[in-house]
């Protein structure tokens, strides 16, 4: 699904209004119906007591519009209109007579003292500003939103929170814990940055015009199930493991060999044919035992990797986990890059090591998939002073050494060329130890398997937070372990095709 910038929505609804046909008032109505839709099913106590906060625009428009769907269908409603400008749009001076009309309770705020008080309700609805803000939020307005943030009530958001800006660094803003936002996903509303005013994110269908969001052009992009069953491979009946791919996983060092363990169980539950593990001598019995299905390499030493040797030939490569950043280990990774020109995925210590040594990174094979955390990122890039900046340097990053970046997170970013991929399946559960070796498994097991290696990285990503949701379904998010995550792979292939 494309990610769009404000501009570029407000074309999309201009031109629907001229390709179907429609008033700006019927689209309105249209997203007012969405947003009623998507709250009566989440709230269905009728004696909630609900204050809708609107703004002077259309955002502010839908919210009073969306206050007469409310009281229609019997919900405690109270509309105001919070004049932070005497310029209300056509549509939102309608609704306001309209909402005048239907009696239903109604007040214009435009001074500190008419703030009403938000303790006598149970959800504020805000809808201040959408997607047209165009400047940092001052006066009543400001007062507003200070003090929704300090009132502890639910707060949900039509289209975006109010003061978030799409397209740029928010520093002030309504802090919702729902947004509902109309088709179109925009990028703030992925950055961890903003978090703490966008909470949960839900997209509704309003009709735009499918030509028209056709016509729009972007290099950023939110990942769908649809997309990722569309790059799926499909398998074929004359498939042996021969045929399937044979990933090699390297990494481990003693107390920290069952990184390798979950990493190769990970990519064989991914599909490849053929799993190789090469570990330290003392990760031998552990992957052996714990995971049969697995072959082990030994390295010459006990505790940690001193050279990476083998005589097998595998399709692709995960390395870095558990591996440490010994001399020793350190060597024998350079001398590896200097060999390999297989496809590869490089995770933790991998990272850590080629943070040292920079000009190592020219070793990589193009197209390379890096997996950070923002703290690992941090150390390849420098630092940062927001994620827009943190996109911008990540991409040049990956551009100048041809690499694929996967920044993990909450929604983990693909940086694949020119071209950002946001991912949104996964839950909080995924904050668990060795979730990350699992990730650089099943992106292996892909890499293994033939997938180009974007396509490996997004469908490696989905698959990883959809195993999350799935897992989350029947144990306990608190009680989750990587493990039950890898046990749901399965799941989620099937989830995708389904
Ligand atoms: N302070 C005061 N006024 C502002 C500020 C600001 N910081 N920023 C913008 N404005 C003005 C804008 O010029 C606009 O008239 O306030 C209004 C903000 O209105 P919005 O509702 O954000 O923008 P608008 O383009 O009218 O509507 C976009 O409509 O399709 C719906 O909800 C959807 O978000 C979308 C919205």
């Amino acid at each position: 699904m494309k990610i769009l910038s404000a501009g570029q929505i407000r074309e999309i609804d201009a031109k629907t209004i001229h390709y179907e046909g429609i008033s700006s008032l019927e689209l309105m109505k249209h997203a007012a119906g969405a947003f009623y839709d998507w709250f009566t099913k989440k709230y269905t106590d009728k004696n909630d007591a609900i204050l809708i906060l609107s703004g002077v625009g259309n955002n502010g428009g839908d919210g009073l519009m969306v206050a007469r769907l409310l009281h229609k269908a019997g919900y405690r409603v109270q509309a105001c209109v919070v004049e932070y400008s005497e310029n209300y749009t056509e549509d939102c001076a309608h609704n306001v007579r309209r909402v005048k009309a239907e009696n239903i309770p109604f007040k214009r705020i435009t001074k500190e003292k008419e703030i009403p008080n938000f303790s006598e309700y149970d959800i504020l609805i805000d809808a201040l500003f959408g997607t047209g803000l165009s400047r940092e939020i001052t006066g009543i307005a400001a007062e507003v939103i200070k003090k929704m943030n300090e009132s502890g009530k639910t707060i949900v958001s039509i289209d975006v929170p109010g003061g978030l800006f799409p397209d740029k660094k928010t520093t002030f803003a309504v802090e919702a814990d729902e947004t509902v936002t109309f088709q179109i996903p925009k990028l703030a509303l992925y950055l961890p940055d903003n978090y703490r005013f966008v909470g949960n994110v839900t997209i509704v269908n309003i009709g735009l015009s499918e030509k028209a969001i056709a016509e729009a052009s972007t290099n950023r992009y939110l990942i769908e199930k649809k997309d990722i069953r569309e790059l799926l491979k499909p398998l074929s009946k004359f498939a042996h493991k021969g045929t399937q791919g044979h990933a090699l996983i390297i990494g481990g060092s003693l107390g920290k060999t069952g990184t390798v363990c979950l990493a190769s169980k990970a990519a064989l539950k991914t599909g490849c044919g053929l799993v190789s593990a090469y570990l330290p001598k003392c990760g031998t019995p552990v992957i052996q035992t714990h995971f049969p299905e697995a072959m082990a390499i030994e390295d010459d030493n006990s505790a940690f990797i001193t050279h990476i040797d083998y005589d097998i030939s595998p399709n692709a490569i995960g390395i870095g986990i558990g591996m440490g950043k010994r001399e020793e280990t350190q060597h024998a990774f350079y001398r590896f890059l200097q060999k390999n020109a297989l496809p590869m995925v490089i995770d933790a210590d991998g990272l850590n090591i080629l943070s040292l040594h920079p000009e190592w990174l020219d070793l990589l094979p193009p197209k390379t998939i890096l997996t950070p955390h923002p703290k690992e990122l941090s150390r390849l890039i420098g630092e940062w002073s927001d994620d827009y900046e943190k996109i911008e340097k990540a991409t040049a990053f990956a551009q100048k050494y041809r690499l694929i970046v996967i920044i993990k997170g909450a929604y983990s970013l693909i940086i694949d060329s020119d071209n950002l991929y946001v991912n949104d399946s996964g839950t909080p559960a995924l904050a668990t130890a060795g979730s990350g070796d699992v990730l650089t498994g099943i992106i292996a097991s892909l890499l293994a398997q033939g997938y180009e290696p974007g396509h490996a990285a997004r469908v490696g990503v989905y698959l990883h937070g959809l195993t999350a949701n799935l897992t989350q379904q029947t144990i306990h998010p608190r009680s989750f372990v990587a493990s039950d995550i890898i046990d749901n792979i399965g799941n989620a292939y099937f989830t995708i095709e389904n």
